[in-house]
């Protein structure tokens, strides 16, 4: 028996895990936690009611999705400020499908996509699972996280279909500046390649930012965004894709899209229907969480004042980057002795390939209380360190 080369060849744990493993029964705080349904945020009691409506045991598929809910996204999207035509909008079951769509239409295997590097890594995954090359574009490790434009280039070779890019970045927590954003859009529209534009945490812009999205307009653009995010209802399994481009292409683009959209037929009818209803429920669960990200931001900045390390500035997001900036250590042993002596979980930069600097990953979700104990369990650490020498 043999599989196929889509799921990676080794599927040991690695290191951390183990750890992890090895410690099962004993309590270790989560500071990678992301999945805003376990932080204590408040869901009203009668917001999923539209869920068992009678119309939902009508079943109407629709490949792009059911014209109400396409609808919703519009009109929650002009909320924002944003005009956007219902009829380009495509929904999908998850960004991580949005993506594989966009992949089956752009791609064939042996074909490759620029993504942005670091990164979250699940772009690799959804890659391999299409058949499709990574081929990682730098970004530079300075305030900001500039595109290196040149090695950019330089890493399209020749099977490059389309460009990804995730604004505001994860982990970085930076948004493109425009200049990089036209200059990655010359780029697709003098080789042809599509421009795809995560926006899953758009919503979260720190104050005095904000997200301007901006497509090239010679190629097809694809702008994606969800309700995982949006809402903090991933298990609710719905997003969207906004599609743009020159009117003949996306036209192909719409009825090539339409097929692979409607083999699957993914979303589900009550999601779609309790849409509308769903989405006033952004205001409170959007500031409910931009206070959190807040404060735990200042418990960080606060707690971890120290030579060792150093708290990057970001500019929106769910995460905090923190650069180790001791000499000699690794993140990867880092994050290992936190958790086996302080029982402290955090992310290493290795899991988001950064290509220097030695850098740790903290989701800022969890409840303070928690944050304010993780963060002061490093600062031990950390402390414990300088004290040994
Ligand atoms: C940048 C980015 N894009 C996409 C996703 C996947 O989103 P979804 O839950 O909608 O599949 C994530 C998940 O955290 C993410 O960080």
């Amino acid at each position: 028996m043999t599989f196929s080369n889509r799921t990676p060849g080794d599927l040991s744990l690695n290191p951390i895990a183990g750890a992890i493993e090895r410690l099962k029964g004993q309590s270790i705080l989560d500071l990678t936690e992301s999945n805003p349904t376990r932080c204590g945020f408040d869901y009203p009691s009668d917001l999923l009611s539209e869920l068992s409506s009678p119309a939902v045991l009508r079943y109407e598929p629709f490949p792009f999705g059911h014209p109400r809910a396409c609808r919703a996204v519009a009109d929650y999207l002009k909320t924002k400020g944003h005009a956007v035509d219902p009829d380009r909008i495509v929904l999908t079951a998850s960004t991580s499908e949005a993506y594989s769509f966009l992949f089956k239409l752009l791609g064939g295997p042996g074909d490759g996509f620029l993504i942005p590097t670091p990164g979250y890594p699940l772009l690799d995954h959804l890659l391999q699972m299409e058949g499709l090359e990574m081929l990682p574009y730098p970004l530079r490790t300075t305030e900001g996280w500039p595109v290196d434009l040149e090695k950019t280039r330089q890493a399209a070779g020749t099977g490059c279909r389309g460009l990804v890019v995730v604004n505001p970045h994860n982990p970085t927590g930076t948004f493109l500046s425009r200049k990089d954003q036209e200059a990655l859009g010359d780029l697709c529209e003098k080789n042809q390649w599509a421009y795809i534009s995560d926006e899953v945490f758009a919503d979260y812009a720190y104050p005095g930012r904000v997200h301007n999205p901006w497509v090239p307009a010679q190629v097809l653009s694809f702008r994606m965004g969800g309700l995982s995010k949006s809402l903090g209802l991933p298990q609710l399994k719905l997003s969207w894709i906004l599609l743009d481009g020159p009117s003949a292409l996306l036209e192909e683009c719409r009825d090539r899209l339409e097929l692979i959209a409607d083999t699957y037929l993914s979303v589900n009818t009550p999601v779609q229907l309790a849409l509308e209803g769903l989405f006033r429920f952004a205001p409170l669960f959007q500031k409910q969480l931009m206070d959190r990200v807040l404060e735990n931001r200042r418990l960080l900045e606060e707690g971890l004042n120290l030579n060792e390390v150093r708290l990057w500035p970001a500019q929106g997001g769910w995460y905090a980057l923190v650069e180790i900036t001791k000499k000699g250590l690794r993140d990867d042993q880092v994050v290992l002795e936190l958790i086996e002596k302080h029982r402290v979980l955090v992310q290493p930069g290795a899991f988001y390939d950064f290509s220097e600097g030695s850098f740790l990953v903290l989701s800022l979700l969890p409840k303070t209380q928690d944050f304010r104990e993780g963060v002061s369990r490093m600062a031990d650490y950390f402390k414990g360190l300088t004290q040994k020498r």
